[in-house]
């Protein structure tokens, strides 16, 4: 059972699967990724009514431009209908969208829609939904130290005197000052990260699930929730 007084503050989600459940319902692939994102809406609504403070998905990596061109445009068209058909409700509800990664790399209406989104719900102080986009994290943390070189290189900084808080605030998450995550879930049977949040992840738990991304229920989520509450965190005490 789930404790709604003992709530993670940042729950990460890796959202696997999509391509599978198509396979199994005999539908294209995009047909599965469309499902995931019905999927998302309803793990959105439902953190938000669990009084979690900041919901982070992986919605398509550094690696994902491997992909075929449909899929990839399939992905974005999807990601662009989301955005616009919620946005009226994702500001009903008080959320603040942020993206992690680099967008300018998406196609133009797709990132016209999401810095629509962006703007539109900056001042909303409510559930911090954070989307993975072009996200990697190594490439997160190449970006974090070339700027942290170039600090050194003009002389504001000493290389000693570089810390772990400030690699932090060089990431796309220490941008917005997101908390690590206390738990990753991954959906589909895989159990890896996949260049997911490396750095923040140093004591985040992790709750694997079977089901496929699009089959993944909010009682779903609040079982993988009850999970990660069971576990005894110990950062390295006893
Ligand atoms: C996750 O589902 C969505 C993205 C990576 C964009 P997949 O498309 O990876 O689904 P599987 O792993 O092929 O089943
Ligand atoms: C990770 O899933 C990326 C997202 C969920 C967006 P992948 O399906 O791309 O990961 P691998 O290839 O199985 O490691
Ligand atoms: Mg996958």
């Amino acid at each position: 059972m789930l404790d709604r007084d003992r709530m993670p503050r940042h729950v990460a989600i890796i959202m696997d699967g999509n391509g599978r459940w198509a396979k199994a319902h005999n539908v294209p692939r995009v047909l599965g990724h469309n499902a995931g994102m019905k999927a998302m809406k309803k793990i959105v609504d439902h953190s938000d009514k669990l009084g979690i403070e900041y919901l982070t998905v992986y919605a398509f990596s550094t690696e994902n431009w491997k992909r075929s061109v449909e899929e990839v445009s399939g992905i974005f068209k999807l990601l662009v209908k989301y955005v616009q058909s919620d946005l009226k409700e994702l500001i009903e509800n008080n959320v603040r969208v942020n993206i992690l990664g680099d967008y300018s790399a998406i196609p133009d209406d797709a990132r016209a829609s999401l810095e629509k989104t962006l703007r539109e719900t900056h001042d909303n102080d409510g559930l911090k939904f954070n989307i993975a986009i072009n996200y990697g994290s190594r490439d997160e943390m190449r970006r974090g130290i070339s700027e942290i070189c170039q600090m050194v290189k003009d002389g504001e900084i000493d290389p000693e005197d570089v810390t772990e808080e400030m690699i932090g605030a060089h990431l796309f998450t220490g941008h917005e000052n997101i908390p690590d995550p206390e738990v990753i879930i991954r959906t589909s049977g895989e159990e890896r990260l996949s260049n997911f949040l490396l750095w923040q992840s140093a004591y985040s738990e992790f709750v694997f699930v079977d089901d496929l991304w699009p089959d993944f229920t909010p009682a779903r989520y609040e079982e993988a929730l009850a999970i990660y509450q069971s576990r005894d965190r110990r950062f390295g005490g006893r």
